[in-house]
C-alpha cells in the first residue's frame, strides 16, 4: 500500500510518500519545506504568517513528491495528515489540503496524532525487533512527555502519560535561550552548534536542574531559562557578547536540560520494568543528547537526525499503524489543536 502524508502542525510544510510491503516502509519523496527565513525576523513561529506559508509552499510540496510516484507509475492507497496537536490555523491547512486530494482522488484519509508519529517513525522495522513495555521521551518545541506504551502500536498505541512539563517544552527552552543571547532561530541547532566550541568553563555559574529530583514524572524548564537571563543580565557588556561565555552558557544549558531528561527517564524506567527507550521531536536531533543517551540505556531507538524534527515520513508510518482509521467521511476529520495522545 502507498500512503501520502501531509503535516503543517507548525512552521514546517511537509509531504512524503511511503509504500508498505510485507510490513517494510520504502520512503519514496520526502519533502521538507522550512519556513524558517519567514519567521526569523519575528524570532519565533507567527500563526498565521506560517498559515499563509503552508497555503502558498503546499501545491509545489505536493508536485515535487508526486514526481518519484510518476516515474515508477504507482497510485496512491490513502492520504494521511496531521490533524494536532499543533497551531490550528496551520492543521487547518493541512486537514483541507488532504480533503481536497482525497476528494479528488477517491481516498480514504488517515488521521494522525502528531506526537504519536514522533513516536512511531522508530518503528519502521517490524515490531517483533522490540520489546515491550517501552517507554517514549518526546522532547520537541511545545512538548516534552515520558509516556509508557504497554504494548505494540498495531491498531493505534496503548499509551499512558507518566508526566511532562508544567511549563516550557525543552525545545522551547532553547529558543527562548537563544533569542536571550541574541542567537536567532530556532534555537535547538544553534544552542548545539555554540555549545560545541566551548573550552570548558561554566559561563560564570552552573545553572539549575530544575526539578531533577522531585517524585514524579514532570518537568519545568521555564527557570532554567529565567537562570539564563539573570546571568546574562549580570554580566559586564563586554562578557556577554565574548564568544567565551556565550558557548559556554551554551554548553551549559543543553547539559542542564540533558541531565534532567536523562535522570527522569532512568527513574520511569525502572518503576515501570521498561525495556525499550524510544525518543522523539526535534530535540533528539541533538548530537549530545543522542551521544548521552546511548551511554546511558542500552536498548533506546533514536530517528536518524532527518526524521528527529518535523516531517511527513512520520506521519506516513502513523498512518499504516492507524490504518482502522481510514474514513471517506471527510467531514468527520477535524484540526484538533490541543490532541493529547490516549489509550
Ligand atoms: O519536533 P519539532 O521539529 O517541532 C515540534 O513539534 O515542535 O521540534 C522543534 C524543536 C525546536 O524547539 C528546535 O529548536 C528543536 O526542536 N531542535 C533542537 C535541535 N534541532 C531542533 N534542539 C536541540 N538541538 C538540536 N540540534
Ligand atoms: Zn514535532
Amino acid at each position: 500500500m502507498i500512503i501520502l502524508a501531509i503535516e503543517t502542525s507548525c512552521d514546517d510544510t511537509a509531504i512524503a510518500i511511503v509504500e508498505v510491503k510485507n510490513k517494510k516502509f520504502k520512503v519514496l519523496s520526502n519533502i521538507v519545506s522550512s519556513q524558517i527565513e519567514a519567521h526569523q525576523e519575528y524570532g519565533g513561529v507567527f500563526p498565521s504568517l506560517a498559515k499563509r506559508e503552508h497555503e502558498k509552499n503546499l501545491p509545489a510540496v505536493l508536485k515535487r513528491s508526486l514526481d518519484p510516484l510518476i516515474r515508477a507509475n504507482k497510485l496512491v492507497d490513502a492520504v494521511a495528515v496531521t490533524v494536532g496537536p499543533g497551531l490550528d490555523p496551520c492543521l487547518w491547512t493541512g486537514v483541507n489540503f488532504a480533503k481536497d486530494l482525497a476528494q479528488k482522488w477517491n481516498l480514504p484519509i488517515i488521521p494522525v496524532n502528531h506526537i504519536e508519529a514522533h513516536i512511531l517513525v522508530n518503528f519502521q522495522f517490524p515490531i517483533s525487533n522490540f520489546q515491550f513495555p517501552a517507554m517514549a521521551l518526546i522532547v520537541s518545541g511545545g512538548h516534552t512527555q515520558l509516556i509508557l506504551i504497554k504494548d505494540p502500536p498495531a491498531g493505534g498505541g496503548k499509551y499512558k502519560i507518566l508526566g511532562e512539563t508544567r511549563d516550557d517544552a525543552a525545545g522551547e527552552c532553547f529558543d527562548k535561550v537563544a533569542r536571550i543571547l541574541g542567537l536567532g532561530y530556532p534555537g535547538g541547532p544553534i544552542v548545539a552548534a555554540e555549545a560545541v566550541k566551548a573550552c570548558g568553563g561554566r559561563a560564570s555559574a552552573a545553572l539549575p536542574r530544575p526539578m531533577i529530583n522531585t517524585n514524579d514524572y514532570d518537568f519545568s524548564f521555564s527557570g532554567l531559562k529565567t537562570a539564563v537571563l539573570y546571568n546574562f543580565k549580570n554580566q559586564p557588556v563586554k562578557i556577554r557578547k565574548s564568544k567565551k561565555y556565550i558557548s559556554e552558557m551554551c554548553k551549559e544549558v543543553q547539559q542542564a536540560v540533558i541531565d534532567v531528561l536523562i535522570k527522569k527517564t532512568t527513574k520511569a524506567s525502572r518503576e515501570y520494568g521498561v525495556k525499550t527507550i524510544i525518543l522523539g521531536g526535534g530535540v533528539t536531533a541533538n548530537t549530545e543528547l543522542r551521544k548521552q543517551f546511548k551511554k546511558r540505556f542500552k536498548n533506546v531507538l533514536i530517528p536518524p537526525k532527518k526524521l528527529s524534527t518535523d516531517n511527513a515520513v512520520m506521519i506516513a508510518i502513523a498512518g499504516y499503524y492507524n490504518i482502522d482509521k481510514a474514513t471517506k467521511k471527510y467531514g468527520n476529520i477535524k484540526a484538533k489543536p490541543n490532541l493529547r495522545i490516549r489509550n
